[in-house]
């Protein structure tokens, strides 16, 4: 694949949504062909999908199959868009990915990292982010931003601060460990200083892409 794969990642509220968008713009601007995309979502059974997963109450799933349908939809959102469009060049960012069910599904609700690094070998395979971008603040601010937008994806927004915390905790960790792909941006600050953040991070990795 010749593509670049870049991941968005961080707890609620964090702009990740604002900055995936201001990085299109940007590497749009410098002629590369981009595709924004998100998950759970970015194709149409993984839309269909994500409306199970982000509306309704919190209880309404068990661990295992919430897990279960962020994989489902994962493994279309791979193959109906993903792929083919890194096979056909294009740089694709998505706003989340597996960090998100390491940390939602792993430290939030608590299922064991050994199945869900099963789950990630059966359905992601040995494909990987070559970027992740991990948006960090503190959890009363983002559930705070998060309130702000109303609307009916609010299942997970309504499960608790200290289901919060543990997520914010576990995106920490992951970016500890894999230091090579994952990188941990302040969400604090405004969004122009974040892009900014952004931009820097990018041009470490892949060269003078976007002209600073
Ligand atoms: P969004 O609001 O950022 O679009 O994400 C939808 C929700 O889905 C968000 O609250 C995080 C959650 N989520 C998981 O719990 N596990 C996952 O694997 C993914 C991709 C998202």
């Amino acid at each position: 694949m010749s593509g670049r794969f870049i991941t968005f990642e961080g707890g609620e509220g964090a702009g990740k949504s604002t900055q995936l968008r201001l990085l299109a713009d940007a590497l749009r601007g410098a002629g590369i062909d981009v595709l924004a995309t998100r998950e759970p979502g970015g194709s149409q059974g993984a839309e269909d999908i994500r409306r199970l997963l982000v509306e309704g109450e919190p209880g309404r799933w068990d661990a295992t199959t919430e897990i279960l349908l962020h994989y489902a939809a994962r493994r279309d959102h791979l193959v109906r868009t993903v792929w083919p469009a890194l096979s056909a060049g294009r740089w694709v960012l998505s706003d989340r990915f597996a960090d998100s069910t390491e940390a939602y599904q792993g430290r939030g609700h608590g299922l064991p990292r050994h199945a869900i690094e099963q789950l990630y070998q059966l359905v992601v395979g040995a494909f990987a982010p070559d970027l992740t971008l991990i948006l960090d603040l503190p959890v009363e601010e983002g559930l705070r931003r998060a309130a702000g937008r109303g609307g009916l994806e609010d299942r997970y927004e309504r499960m608790g601060l200290e289901f919060h915390q543990r997520l914010r905790q576990g995106f920490l960790e992951i970016a500890k460990a894999q230091p090579r792909r994952c990188v941990v941006i302040s969400a604090a600050a405004a969004a122009e200083e974040v892009h900014a953040a952004v931009l820097r991070v990018v041009r470490e990795r892949f060269g003078a892409v976007v002209p600073a």
